[in-house]
């Protein structure tokens, strides 16, 4: 025992102190991992909550829609107040109450069915029009172009324009040839298929829709077959109707919403003007009508030039007579078209390079004949619906 000496003891005894300290706070910090890692369990355990959208308000709760499209009522938690229809939540995913209300990624999938170009269509593309053709000028392309025009003389333009005449007769031309010439982005929705294809979201699609033309602008949103959405026969009665209502009440307030004068004009085009809903050309909104008509004489032959410009014709091809036949006919720019290409098959089929006037004329019987028939077809099937 002699040879320990008081000093080595303190030493050793100090070391363990030293030593303690280390290992309780490594102690602590143990306890603290252990922590976390049963709160990280705890939480593996609550089940994943679900994506919802909201539908619209119910009394003191919501409807809302989960993911495979159902639709359920239920309660939001009492820290959701800022909740409006089209937000997307999480839900509780056994009793669905709206527990947060969260930003989706904003950027909705309107780039996937909405078309989206730079038209290369230009007004040398579209015959017999050319009145129609300065008016949409005036009404689309000088404003986007040259606002400060319209601003000196203190004149509002219309915000947007209504097309209207029987199918083909290049409505849907002259929209794109506007946008070509305004270096416009050229945003296409089709009135059916917001209501047909998008069933529920058409007032959303409405609303992503003016959006991504903000973003893109200067541009033009052409709404074709507007009268899908704005019919005045629609009575709200099913569901169904009650959803393109809700998407037609959409559209008006984004009409009534902008400027004349910004960088956004509309172009809607409808074969059915009678159906339209009369709120739909109220001033400030389509307030310009463009009726589109069928060729007369002169326009069936400008129309038959831009058809037939790449085409290789025979020297007697004689289009005034043509045009004299068509224009009995009263085909639109589309049947014209038609004719032109029937022709070229004809020619194609008896291995000769160039297209003769007898192929035009056997063209034109057989245009009128299809005619004919799509006409009594639709006779056939018009009065199911009384
Ligand atoms: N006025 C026209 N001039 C030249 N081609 C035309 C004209 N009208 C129609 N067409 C032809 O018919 C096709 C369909 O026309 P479109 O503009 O879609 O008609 P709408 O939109 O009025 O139903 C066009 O792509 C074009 O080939
Ligand atoms: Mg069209």
């Amino acid at each position: 025992m002699g040879d320990v000496n008081k000093e080595d003891l303190e030493k050793v005894m100090y070391d363990y102190t030293v030593n303690t300290a280390e290992l309780e706070e490594e102690n602590q910090l143990l306890r603290q991992t252990i922590k976390q890692l049963r709160s990280e369990v705890e939480r593996y355990r609550v089940p994943p909550l679900m994506v919802c959208e909201l539908c619209e308000q119910s009394s003191e709760g919501w409807i809302i829609k989960i993911p495979n499209g159902n639709k359920f009522f239920t309660l939001a938690a009492p820290e959701c107040t800022d909740l409006v229809s089209g937000d997307t939540v999480l839900c509780e995913q056994k009793n669905l109450t709206i527990l947060k209300k969260i930003n989706a990624d904003k950027k909705f999938n309107v780039e996937q069915f909405t078309i989206i170009t730079k038209p290369s269509i230009t007004f040398a593309d579209i015959g017999g029009l050319s009145e129609q053709i300065t008016e949409i000028q005036e009404v689309v392309e000088l404003p986007l172009k040259k606002p400060e025009l319209f601003n000196k003389l203190g004149i509002q333009p219309p915000k947007g324009v209504l097309l209207y005449g029987e199918p083909g007769t290049g409505k849907t031309l002259l929209a794109k040839a506007v946008a070509n010439a305004s270096d416009a982005t050229f945003i296409e929705v089709v009135g059916s298929e917001l209501v047909q294809k998008f069933i529920g979201e058409g007032a959303k699609q409405i609303k992503e829709i003016f959006q991504l033309a903000r973003e893109r602008a200067p541009a033009i949103v052409f709404i074709d077959e507007i009268d899908a959405l704005a019919s005045k026969r629609i009575e709200i009665g099913t569901s169904g109707e009650r959803e393109v209502q809700r998407t037609f009440m959409q559209l008006l307030a984004e009409l009534d919403g902008f400027k004349p004068l910004g960088n956004i004009k509309i172009i809607a085009a409808t074969n059915r003007k009678d159906i339209l809903d009369p709120a739909i050309v109220r001033p400030g909104r389509f307030d310009r009508l463009i009726h589109i008509p069928k060729p007369d004489i002169n326009g069936i032959k400008t129309i038959f030039g831009i058809h037939t410009a790449s085409m290789s014709l025979d020297k007697d091809v004689d289009v005034a007579v043509l045009a004299e036949r068509i224009s009995k006919e009263k085909f639109s720019g589309a049947s014209i078209r038609n004719v032109c290409t029937e022709a070229g098959y004809l020619a194609i089929r008896e291995d000769r390079v160039t297209v003769s006037q007898q192929d035009f004329e056997t063209a034109i019987t057989k245009i009128i004949k299809s005619q004919q028939e799509s006409e009594e077809d639709a006779a056939d099937f018009l009065p199911m619906f009384g």
